[in-house]
């Protein structure tokens, strides 16, 4: 007897395979969908090696492929594929290219898609509701095709988007996921800890990544990994830049400006606060905050003394200061 978790699967891998036939296979799907891919600059075997593909704009397209095929309507509904709503039934995804989202085994659990529109009013990405089989707060988006890469080059590189994931990995920086959007959770962290203790963040160069990294960089803190993170210019992304800059010297920049989180927390301050003294308070006591969360007292002690030297403020002030914020965590 097939569990209905197993049926789950099944039917989300027949999504996945419909999405990428109607990609390769239909005229709707190559106009629209494969061209949209590669005026992003995505190649045929990045395209594959995500399982991308397109939902063709019609209201019922996937449910009566499911239908044709034997599958049950009842686990198109249970796997976020189908929205029903009163007497009526259709398609989650139509019109869009399809981002499958895959577990660390490699099944689909998910999809994310994306309008083709370039200024409509309705949201950028349509993402699969939370169902029995896919909790948001627990995968990351790439964690399939990137884990090996993660042990071996003993660095995580995290991004927010899928298509961020998907360029890095073409421009050969295959070590990488997404947090897609959403704030990082613990249950995250754990996923890549589960392969390295070195993460480096690269969210946009926008307010939102900004203030996405510096609470995602206290909470890997907290967790105990090394962290760096790369500033990007403003309106700049990892998937645009290394368009900009081509592949390898976006490698370049990302090895040139990897700083350690200290360094690119005080970047940022000081370019928003400049020698205000009352920001450059308010600074010394953020960076003094995600000092107070690292669990070991040797890496506390390090970074207090780059702390010193970046911001020009006295070893025993920050000691003093990060003694008692500890005591009040306690
Ligand atoms: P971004 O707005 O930065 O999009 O959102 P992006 O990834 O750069 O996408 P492109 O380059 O415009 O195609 C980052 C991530 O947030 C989630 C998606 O996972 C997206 O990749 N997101 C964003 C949504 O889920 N829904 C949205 O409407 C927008
Ligand atoms: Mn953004
Ligand atoms: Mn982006
Ligand atoms: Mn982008
Ligand atoms: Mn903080």
């Amino acid at each position: 007897e097939q569990s209905i978790r197993e049926s789950l699967f099944i039917t989300l891998n027949f999504a996945k395979d419909h999405f990428i036939e109607n990609l390769w296979e239909t005229d709707e799907g190559k106009s629209i969908g494969l061209s949209y891919f590669k005026e992003r600059g995505f190649s045929e075997e990045t395209i594959k090696r995500f399982d991308l593909g397109y939902a063709l704009d019609q209201w019922q397209g996937l449910i009566d492929a499911a239908k044709t095929a034997g599958h049950k309507d009842e686990f198109l509904e249970q796997t976020g594929l189908k929205i029903v709503k009163e007497d009526k039934s259709y398609d989650r995804f139509r019109g869009r290219v399809v981002f499958p989202i895959h577990n660390i085994t490699g099944k689909v659990i998910a999809f994310g898609a994306r309008t083709l529109k370039s200024n409509e009013k309705g949201p950028k990405y349509i993402n699969s509701p939370e169902t029995e089989l896919y909790t948001k707060s627990k995968i990351l988006y790439g964690i399939f095709q990137a884990k090996n890469e993660i042990r071996n080059q003993e660095n995580c590189y995290l991004v927010e988007g899928y298509t961020d994931v998907v360029s890095l990995s073409q421009a050969g920086i295959t070590n990488v996921v997404a947090s897609s959007g959403t704030s990082l959770t613990e249950d995250q962290i754990k996923l890549i800890q589960r392969y390295t203790k070195n993460v480096t963040v690269l969210f946009d160069g926008d307010k939102a990544g900004i203030k996405a990294s510096m609470r995602g960089i206290d909470m890997m803190l907290t967790g105990g990994l090394n962290v760096k993170a790369v500033p990007f210019p403003e309106g700049e992304d990892p998937d645009s830049y290394s368009k900009q800059l081509g592949g390898e010297a976006f490698k370049k920049y990302l090895d040139n400006n990897a700083q350690d989180f200290i360094a690119f927390k005080t970047g940022i301050f000081l370019k928003d606060g400049g020698d205000d003294p009352i920001k450059k308070a308010e600074s010394i006591r953020e960076i003094v905050q995600s000092i107070s969360l690292i669990p070991d007292p040797i890496q506390r002690t390090v970074y207090i003394q780059e702390c010193s030297r970046l911001l020009h403020v006295d070893e025993e002030t920050l000691i003093s200061e990060t003694n008692k914020l500890l005591l009040k965590n306690s």
